[in-house]
């Protein structure tokens, strides 16, 4: 059954975000002409999406038979976000970034954490059963929401990065999760309001990395 109603105003995601727009904005303008954090950082996304993918395929290892054709273009696709970060990774850090490392990766710890209380948190929540769904839905709201700014980002700073095709697949992820998890806005509320809280997490780790970054270079 369609939903009535569509995922942002569901969730009341932008609206609890609202108050971290500016400092994602201004972390990201300042990232773009700094290659070699700004590299670390696309390694970082790397490996987050290859988590989201990974998240799939085991979570649907448990429900074979539940395996569909949107469900395997979906990891496929995240998959496919995981090399396209490591791509633009490694192009501007102008050599190989290998696997996902403290030394080529910006708050590698802090990222995993963010992933592992995500998931588990919801999957408590819901279920393992109904995990998928809304753990997707969730990812999916941060990843529009997320790769939207940085998009206008790389665009206003001249910086080569083509998201607006990902962005397109995030997007369709998104209704279709929202589609799978039904009229359940409480809860989609509840579980956003929970994920923006561990982003923000996420999100001071990394400012915290990047002015101790720029701190020791104006040292050297
Ligand atoms: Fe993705
Ligand atoms: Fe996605």
């Amino acid at each position: 059954m369609k939903p009535s109603g569509d995922p942002w105003t569901a969730s009341g995601m932008k609206d609890f975000n609202k108050p971290h727009e500016a400092g994602v904005r201004a972390f990201l303008q300042a990232l773009v002409h700094d290659p070699r954090t700004h590299a670390k950082f696309l390694n970082m996304l790397s490996m987050l999406e290859h988590m989201g993918s990974r998240k799939i395929m085991v979570s649907q290892m448990k429900r074979p038979e539940e395996m569909d054709q949107d469900t395997l273009q979906h990891l496929a696709e995240e998959a496919r976000h995981a090399y396209f970060f490591k791509r633009h990774a490694e192009r501007v850090n102008g050599s190989a970034m290998k696997g996902w490392v403290d030394e080529n990766t910006m708050t590698r710890v802090p990222a995993l954490m963010y992933f592992g209380r995500m998931d588990a948190g919801i999957s408590k929540q819901v279920g393992e059963r109904d995990a998928y769904g809304w753990v997707s839905l969730i990812i999916e709201l941060r990843a529009c929401w997320l790769y939207a700014i940085y998009n206008e980002v790389v665009e206003e700073a001249g910086v080569h990065l083509p998201l607006k095709g990902l962005l397109a697949e995030e997007d369709h992820h998104l209704a279709e999760m929202f589609e799978m998890c039904g009229e359940n806005y409480d809860l989609l509320k509840e579980l956003s309001r929970y994920e923006t809280g561990l982003f923000v997490k996420l999100w001071s780790a990394l400012e915290e990395a990047y002015s101790s970054h720029v701190d020791s270079a104006k040292a050297a």
